[in-house]
């Protein structure tokens, strides 16, 4: 744990990344506030060319490759390499925001509760890929994001937030994305705090947040998006 200029930690988080990366800024910029419980102390990727590494670099943050592809079917070995890089760096918590590799039991039961991963839709709807497509073609008028522990099955840990959007007769899977990315860059930060004060328990396999029930909850009737909601370029995955 390392300490702030006063007496308060702040949990030392791991963000793991694949691609754009704008849900690891959005952690960044929630954590350059003060008073924010945690702080990004490495962002991961396993892929080199990761545009989300560079966006970590230029905040200064330390990053690191670990490229699947030198393990070939070797994942036990891939996560092991990932796991001492995160022992390296003293990581406590890990984000998983568009980290597009499926973990075994291994990697996620040595990290137990302390691992979070943000889902394009409410679950357990639409787990998996292509949410906002199945969203549209299911015709549901609520879509959103869900944060939630990991656990090896996937997309189906306790969820810890969530976000809802309206879904307009007229959206098409950009627009929609768009809207949910939106919520994704509020409720990300919001669980992660959470989880780092300490404010989640797990009850019967589910999320309890003390403080209210409504802790975790965010419903979005507009979302105004913010320079790095339009920065970011929708993807529906
Ligand atoms: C997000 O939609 C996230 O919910 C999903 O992958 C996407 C990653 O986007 N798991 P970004 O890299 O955070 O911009």
């Amino acid at each position: 744990m390392a300490e702030d200029a006063g007496t308060r930690v702040r949990k030392r988080v791991a963000v793991l990344i694949s691609g754009r990366g704008s849900n690891m800024q959005a952690l960044i910029a929630a954590a350059t506030a003060p008073d924010y419980p945690a702080e990004i102390a490495l962002v991961l990727s396993n892929r080199p060319d990761a545009a989300g590494l560079a966006t970590a670099q230029a905040a200064g943050i330390a990053t690191a490759v670990v490229d699947h592809t030198a393990f070939g079917k070797d994942r036990e070995r891939f996560e092991r390499a990932i796991d001492a890089e995160l022992n390296t760096h003293r990581i406590e918590l890990v984000c998983l925001a568009g980290f597009m590799r499926i973990l075994t039991p291994w990697l996620v039961g040595r990290w137990g509760w302390r691992m979070l991963n943000i889902h394009p839709a409410l679950l357990p709807s639409f787990k998996g890929l292509d949410t906002h497509a199945r969203a549209l073609a299911a015709g549901v008028k609520i879509h959103g994001a869900s944060v939630h522990f990991v656990v090896p099955e996937m997309d189906s840990g306790p969820i810890i937030a969530q976000g809802a959007v309206p879904v307009h007769d007229d959206d098409d899977e950009p627009a929609l994305a768009a809207r949910v990315l939106a919520v994704e860059h509020r409720i990300y930060p919001l669980a992660l705090a959470l989880v780092a004060q300490g404010r989640v328990r797990i009850v019967d396999g589910r999320c309890v947040t003390d403080g209210g029930t409504a802790g975790g909850c965010l419903i979005v009737p507009q979302v105004e998006p913010s320079p790095l909601d339009i920065i970011a370029k929708p993807r529906g995955t």
